[in-house]
């Protein structure tokens, strides 16, 4: 995309984003007796929901489950939020969210809840610790850090808090690196 096209795309997403912010202070200053839903587009229109997605939903706190669902280590339980897929894994006294994607090729690792000791990758057979950091690649040559080969997370991981005994995670950046 060329600089002009970048620079008239910022413009319009400016303009909309003001438009936006025009119609819902019309819509907060309406009495009580004359409130009004938003029109309906704000509900089905899927560039103002990817809008909401990058400046709203991505940063806020979203709960996954209950604390007491994966009480002992090893015990993970699987989300979606937004477009990503997220396990949500006991690590021994620690809660960690981790990407649920292979960083091989983008396989799901695992589905509903459960217990493991490792992720194994159902495609290739890499295998990740509980902590999120690639134990083995399998089924290629690569031998890990011997190859030159990162261990680090696989996926850059969210914030996880516990309120409660309600498990809730943001900042999530859904940039997950492939390899190979
Ligand atoms: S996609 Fe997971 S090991 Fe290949």
């Amino acid at each position: 995309m060329a600089d002009g096209d970048l620079h008239h795309e910022s413009f319009q997403q400016a303009d909309e984003l003001q438009s936006l912010r025009t119609q819902l202070s019309q819509f907060a200053s309406q009495p009580s007796d004359a409130a009004a839903g938003l029109p309906g587009r704000h509900y089905v229109d899927e560039e103002l929901f990817e809008h909401e997605k990058r400046t709203v939903l991505r940063h806020g706190w979203h709960c996954v489950g209950r604390a007491d669902e994966i009480s002992d280590a090893g015990d993970y339980l699987t989300a979606q939020i937004l477009d990503e897929p997220i396990i949500v894994v006991r690590d021994g006294p620690e809660i960690r969210a981790l990407s649920n994607v292979c960083r091989h090729r983008g396989m799901p690792l695992v589905q509903g809840n459960g217990h493991a000791r490792l992720f194994v990758c159902p495609y290739h057979a890499w295998s990740y610790r509980t902590n999120g950091q690639l134990q083995r690649a399998r089924a290629s040559s690569l031998k890990s850090e011997s190859m030159g080969f990162p261990r680090g997370r696989f996926c850059d991981s969210p914030y996880v808090e516990v309120d409660h005994g309600q498990i809730a995670i943001t900042g999530y950046s859904g940039t997950c690196r492939r390899f190979g």
